[in-house]
């Protein structure tokens, strides 16, 4: 496999050296820094407010959550590596007890953790069963609580098609599960746009 491709094949699962590499390009790539800062406008936390993350990476999105006066949240990452970053980098949040850091996965994430007012995640679902994260998300968010959902593809010769394609199979199944006000905004960006799929659970 060239360097290339098993550098792409750890954004599924950061571990080991290269997965280090990975995460400095989590936490320092504009694309990425924008598409995270963007995601958590979209969430509008209040405080008071309990968040959920999914595959939170190095944690930049959660950093961005926890300057919101009195938000707490818990970030999952099935890769060991992730969490370790997303430690450090929310090291005083972590000592607060404001923040609760999980390695594991989607699937697994235990139902006492919730429910949750938000829950969201940033080019995740790519990787995972969508169906069930949807079933997840019913499980996990509030009635009336929030789930915003970004994708910005990132594959070679994605286009913004692959980002609508992906908008529309996520509208489709949340509007099946009961979710209301099924809205999808985009984000200019370079190579490719980025879509964030916003829904109320019902
Ligand atoms: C492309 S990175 C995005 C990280 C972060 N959300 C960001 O935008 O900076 C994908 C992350 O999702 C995690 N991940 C992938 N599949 C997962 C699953 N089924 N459960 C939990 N985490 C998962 C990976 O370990 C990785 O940290």
């Amino acid at each position: 496999m060239s360097l290339r491709k098993r550098i792409v094949s750890q954004f599924e699962h950061p571990r080991g050296l290269l997965g280090r590499l990975v995460g400095l390009i989590l936490s320092g790539r504009g694309s990425n820094l924008k598409r995270n800062r963007w995601t958590v406008e979209q969430l509008a936390l209040q405080p008071g407010e309990a968040v959920l993350e999914v595959g939170c990476g190095p944690g930049v999105a959660l950093e961005l959550c926890l300057s919101q006066r009195g938000v707490r949240a818990v970030g999952v990452d099935h890769s060991a590596l992730m969490i370790a970053q997303a430690s450090r980098r929310n090291a005083r949040a972590v000592k607060e007890g404001r923040v609760r850091l999980i390695e594991g996965t989607v699937e697994a994430i235990p139902a006492g953790l919730g429910p949750f007012d938000k829950m969201f995640s940033i080019n995740v679902i790519q990787f995972v069963d969508r169906p069930a994260f949807v079933a997840r998300a019913k499980a996990l968010v509030k009635p009336g609580g929030m789930l915003a959902t970004t994708y910005q593809p990132r594959h070679a010769k994605a286009t913004r098609a692959d980002a609508v394609k992906m908008a529309d199979e996520l509208t489709a199944l949340l509007t099946q599960a009961g979710f209301a006000d099924v809205r999808t905004r985009e984000l200019e960006l370079k190579p490719v746009p980025a879509v964030c799929v916003l829904a109320r659970r019902g």
